[in-house]
């Protein structure tokens, strides 16, 4: 897979890809993800990439000419499955978007700032916007990280144990149920006995009680899905 960042902060994006699960699926050859800035691609000699709302009104607009020869020239060299644009009015990303775009071989994402885009941008290039909640970011980059990490983790190879992507929360619209390590006893607080021994039937039917019961309580909205 083939992800290019569109930004004018890459330096803001750059480190969640150089540790840990991303950083190691990079080096493995399982993802790719380039950087590229916007301000690369402007033609204006102080290299600005906004300007003001037509109509007037208070905020800058990012411009359609830098971010058209941008997503031009990288669309001239291969084929995109999707070209998403982070915004705050997008759809709200979910497990189900991760699933669906981990799938795809290559995809460009646009990071907003400002006001956001001209809209013509929108109309013209984007084929999917995310919002990653309801709330406004200062830019886009911080939700582009978190879009990366919940699709690059689902990459087959990238996660050591293939089951445990599948096991994740929200995977069967069920939260995870509680987890224990060792020790089995610290400060006086115990591990659920029925956790030792080895009964995996019953081990697995308490986990999957345990997590129905966490989901009903914590967001029984998804038990409506
Ligand atoms: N840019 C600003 N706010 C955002 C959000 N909530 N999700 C995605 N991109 C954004």
């Amino acid at each position: 897979m083939r992800i290019d960042i569109i930004t004018v902060l890459p330096e803001l994006l750059k480190s969640p890809f150089e540790a840990s699960i991303l950083k190691r699926a990079i080096d493995a050859g399982l993802v790719e993800v380039n950087f590229h800035n916007l301000r690369d691609y402007t033609s204006d000699k102080y290299k600005s990439i906004d300007d003001t709302q037509f109509g007037g009104g208070a905020g800058m607009v990012m411009m359609i000419e830098p971010i058209d020869k941008c997503i031009s020239h990288l669309k001239s060299q291969r084929d995109y499955d999707e070209i998403i644009y982070m915004t705050p009015d997008g759809e709200t990303l979910k497990q189900g978007i991760a699933n669906h775009l981990s799938l795809k071989e290559n995809i460009i994402i646009l990071c907003g700032h400002y006001k956001g885009v001209d809209q013509r941008v929108r109309d013209q290039f984007i084929t999917k916007e995310i919002s990653i909640g309801d709330y406004v970011l200062s830019g886009g980059e911080l939700g582009a990280a978190v879009l990366c990490d919940s699709i690059i983790r689902l990459i087959p190879g990238v996660l050591g144990n293939e089951t445990s992507a599948l096991t994740d929360s929200f995977q069967d619209n069920l939260l995870a149920p509680p987890i224990y390590t060792k020790p089995r006893e610290y400060k006086g607080w115990k591990v659920p006995e029925l956790l030792f021994g080895g009964n995996t039937p019953k081990i697995e039917k308490w986990r999957e009680e345990q997590a129905y019961l966490r989901t009903k309580e914590r967001r029984p909205d998804l038990l409506d899905d």
